[in-house]
Parts: C-alpha cells; sequence; structure tokens
C-alpha cells in the first residue's frame, strides 16, 4: 500500500513500498527544488561564460573558467531530476522541449570548445555555436519560468541543513563531472590540456585568423595615405614604423572566439606618443576604429597599450587591422581595436561603456 504524500507545490509524491529501489526514490524527490537548482546553475553559468569572456589575466580567467565549468555540468547531474519533473507534466510544450534542445546544443558545443581544439563545423566554431545557443536559450528559459511560476520561488526551509547538504551534493557531482571531462581531455591527448587559462587553444601565429568581433567590414584603406591621429598630432603608419622608439615585441592575442597566438609584432608604446602632462591630466584613452568601433582603457594602461603596424616580421593585412592597429597585451582580443582612427585622451571613466561592443 501507498500512502500520497505532498512532495512541492506542483507534484504528489507518493512513499513507495520498502522495496522500492534507493536510486529511484532519490530522483523521485525531483520538484520545485531542482527547478531552482536548474536556475541557479542556468544564471550561474550565463554570468560567469561573460567573465570568462572579459577576463584575460591568468588567475582570475582560471577560476572564472573552472566555476563557469562546474556550473554548466550540473545542469547535466540534474537531468536524471528534471526528468521526473517532466515525466509528471500533465502536456510538454513546444518551447520547453526547444528549450532543452538548445541547451543540449549548449553544453555539447561547450565540451567539443574545450576537448577539440580550435576548428569549424559547417563554417561556425564551436564557441560560436555555444554562445550562439545560450543567447538563444535566455527568452526561452524566461519564457519557461514566467509560464511555471507558480510557487517555484526559493522559501526558507530551502536553507535547511539537509537541503544544504543537497546543494553540496550537487556541487560535488558537478565537479566531479568537470573532472571527468578534464581527465577524459588529458588521457585522451586531446588538445584540452594545453589550452590557456582563458579555455582557448594554441595556433601558429602565421595560421592566426582573421577574426571579427560582430559586424564590422574590413575597411579598404590606403596605407600611405591613411593617417592615425594621436590626441594632438598625426601619423601615417610609415612615420610610426620609422620613430625611434618604435620596436619589436611579443604579444599574445587571445580570441573569445576561442584561440590565442603568441606572435612579434611591430609598433609605438602610446607613452611614447602621448605628452605625459596632458596624459597626468585624463582620467582614460578612448581608441577609435575608422568604422566607428571603439574601446576605452584606463589612463594607467599607458605604458601597456602599443600601436602596432607589423605582424611577424610584415606591414599587417587588412584583416589584422592594417595599417595600424592596437595590441593590447593581457586583454582579450575583442580590445584590440583594428584599422585605428583616433587615440584620444578622456574625462570620462573607462568603465562607461558597454563591457562587450554591440558593433
Ligand atoms: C534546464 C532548463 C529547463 C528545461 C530544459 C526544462 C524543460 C521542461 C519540460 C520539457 C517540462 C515539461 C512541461 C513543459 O513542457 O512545459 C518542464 C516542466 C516544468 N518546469 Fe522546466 N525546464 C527547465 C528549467 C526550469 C526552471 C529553471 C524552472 C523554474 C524555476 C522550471 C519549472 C518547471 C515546472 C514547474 C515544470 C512542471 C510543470 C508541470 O508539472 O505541469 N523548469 N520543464
Ligand atoms: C546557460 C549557458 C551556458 C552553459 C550551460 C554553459 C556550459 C558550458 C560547459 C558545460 C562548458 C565546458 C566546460 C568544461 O568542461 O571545462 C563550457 C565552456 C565554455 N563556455 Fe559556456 N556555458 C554557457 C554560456 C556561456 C556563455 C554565455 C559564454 C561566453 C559569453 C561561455 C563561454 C565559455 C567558454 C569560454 C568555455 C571554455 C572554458 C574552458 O575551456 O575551460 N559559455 N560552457
Amino acid at each position: 500500500m501507498t500512502v500520497p504524500r505532498r512532495e512541492g507545490p506542483h507534484s504528489v509524491a507518493t512513499v513507495p513500498p520498502a522495496s522500492a529501489k534507493p536510486r529511484r526514490m532519490l530522483f523521485r524527490r525531483a520538484g520545485r527544488r531542482t527547478n531552482v537548482a536548474l536556475f541557479v546553475a542556468l544564471v550561474g553559468s550565463f554570468v560567469t561564460g561573460w567573465l570568462a569572456f572579459g577576463i584575460g589575466a591568468p588567475v582570475p580567467a582560471s577560476i572564472t573558467s573552472v566555476t563557469h565549468g562546474v556550473t554548466g555540468l550540473a545542469l547535466v547531474v540534474l537531468i536524471p531530476w528534471k526528468n521526473t519533473v517532466v515525466g509528471r507534466a500533465p502536456r510538454k510544450a513546444i518551447a520547453s522541449l526547444t528549450l532543452l534542445g538548445v541547451l543540449v546544443l549548449c553544453v555539447v558545443a561547450g565540451i567539443v570548445a574545450v576537448l577539440g581544439g580550435f576548428r569549424t563545423y559547417a563554417g561556425l566554431t564551436p564557441m560560436q555555436f555555444h554562445v550562439g545557443a545560450a543567447l538563444i536559450a535566455v527568452p526561452l528559459i524566461g519564457w519557461h519560468v514566467v509560464g511555471h511560476r507558480r510557487r517555484q520561488g526559493p522559501r526558507r526551509t530551502d536553507l535547511s541543513r539537509r537541503q544544504l547538504l543537497q546543494t553540496a551534493g550537487l556541487a560535488a557531482g558537478a565537479g566531479a563531472a568537470y573532472l571527468v571531462v578534464e581527465g577524459a581531455g588529458r588521457l585522451s591527448g586531446s588538445p584540452a590540456a594545453d589550452r590557456r587559462q582563458t579555455g582557448s587553444h594554441e595556433l601558429d601565429p602565421e595560421q592566426m585568423p582573421v577574426t571579427i568581433w560582430l559586424f564590422d567590414d574590413v575597411p579598404a584603406l590606403e596605407p600611405t595615405e591613411h593617417v592615425v591621429r594621436v590626441d594632438q598630432q598625426s601619423f601615417t603608419s610609415a612615420a610610426l614604423s620609422q620613430r625611434p622608439e618604435a620596436s619589436e615585441f611579443e604579444a599574445t592575442l587571445d580570441c573569445t572566439n576561442g584561440w590565442y597566438a603568441t606572435a612579434p609584432w611591430r609598433g609605438v608604446r602610446l607613452a611614447d606618443l602621448l605628452d605625459p602632462g596632458r596624459v597626468r591630466g585624463a582620467r582614460s584613452i578612448r581608441v577609435t576604429s575608422t568604422t566607428g568601433y571603439a574601446r576605452i582603457f584606463p589612463v594607467r594602461d599607458v605604458d601597456l597599450l602599443w600601436l602596432a603596424t607589423e605582424l611577424n616580421g610584415r606591414p599587417l593585412t587588412a584583416g589584422h587591422g592594417a595599417p595600424v592597429r592596437l595590441v593590447a597585451p593581457g586583454r582579450r582580443g575583442f580590445w584590440w581595436v583594428k584599422w585605428v582612427d583616433t587615440v584620444e585622451l578622456s574625462e570620462d571613466p573607462w568603465w562607461w561603456q558597454l563591457p562587450f561592443p554591440a558593433q
């Protein structure tokens, strides 16, 4: 005989006979808390994914990538419990099943990005599939949560000792899933083991692909005529490369598309071009491309930023930003403004811009 027992707000569970397998009982506990855990894991992986895109410094990048992997894989760990929730639902909505499909694509593409190295599938990189799927998931999850919102939110009892133990169990499961992916990557000799803290895979600098953040087109600039305005002065690329301070240096371009390359560049530091007195009076440096694409840097970066005219011992190609591009070591590729038109000192704080360009 089974005794009806109210388990969650939307489900009535029954206490199974003693002979029922413990594993099935475990998954039968699925309900509101499963959905809350899914929601937290989804928000966590979305936020840490963008942080992983934004952070270039090794230690914070490692912390972010590992946290991202663990929160993303928590979704996989929760599958058996969510399967019970879905099984109980009287009908399955197309939008919810689409959400499921999009998230499967997102997680698979994330794992392929880790294990498969940098390559394209049907013209797109795993990272493009991954982030594209994550962006499509956002309105679908919003729709799903609003559609099922009745009494789904967190409660005080979620902080009980038992719930905290369950949360710790989920975290341990997700951590184990992360170690399984990492271990499989290493044992199989996949490129996963050699990736950088940001998750990017190394490329030969001669093979550096031309990548564009979103919608820019490569402009047709005449290298001998194009003039770059740097605060109150103007330079052609030839004038820049003939300056006595021009030198060759190594820098690592780490692209959010999933690759990095350490290459020899040639250029001049902004600190050697700007007037120190005027730099002291500014708060930020705004670098703008001929396409209108722009990034604002804190003025303290003046010693770190270069106006480059050569890559791999040759003048820049149009795709790589000719005639002059910014080189910003330690920052992800979308900060390395191509086809530089102006460098301006500004009173605005550097953070007064979109965290990721919309162009
Ligand atoms: C990983 C993301 C998720 C996927 C793929 C997913 C998918 C599904 C599917 C296919 C169903 C069956 C009913 C339907 O088609 O609408 C369902 C049920 C349900 N989902 Fe989700 N869901 C997800 C996350 C969430 C979250 C974050 C919440 C709320 C915070 C939630 C709340 C619910 C509820 C309450 C039901 C039960 C509806 C019923 O019993 O009639 N789900 N989910
Ligand atoms: C709900 C959304 C998301 C989920 C569920 C998710 C999940 C995952 C998973 C499971 C991995 C593989 C982790 C590993 O095994 O190490 C991964 C990798 C990655 N994801 Fe996401 N992700 C999401 C959104 C995003 C977004 C929005 C971005 C960037 C804007 C992003 C950037 C990355 C990066 C850079 C990696 C590679 C990290 C590494 O190599 O360690 N993800 N993601």
